[in-house]
């Protein structure tokens, strides 16, 4: 299973998000009290930029229409049918990669 390096972990403090392309992806990188999470970047609704969303807590509102995920499982906060994928996040040397399956 590939890790993909994505992103300095230390440009993405706390309560902050980021898009990052990587390995002919797009993803989105959250950092949560110091946990990073990592979902596709592609909105489920209607293809927006999760990774340029607002981010409140471990909850992220898509800039597009407002759809609001949980960052740590990808699960929409209103309909549990709606799920982005997620990742899992792993930091080495410094870097947050994601582990593709
Ligand atoms: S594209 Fe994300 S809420 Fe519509």
């Amino acid at each position: 299973m590939p890790l993909i390096p994505l992103i300095d972990s230390a440009e993405l403090p706390p309560g902050t998000c980021r898009e990052v392309v990587a390995a002919g992806k797009v993803f989105a990188v959250y950092n949560v009290d110091g946990q990073f999470h990592v979902l596709d970047g592609i909105c489920p609704h209607a293809g927006g930029p999760l990774g340029k969303g607002t981010l409140r807590g471990d909850v992220v509102t898509c800039p597009w229409h407002g759809w609001q995920l949980n960052v740590t499982t990808g699960q929409h906060c209103l309909n549990s049918r709606i799920c982005a994928v997620s990742y899992r996040a792993e930091v080495q040397n410094g870097q947050l990669c994601v582990q593709l399956d």
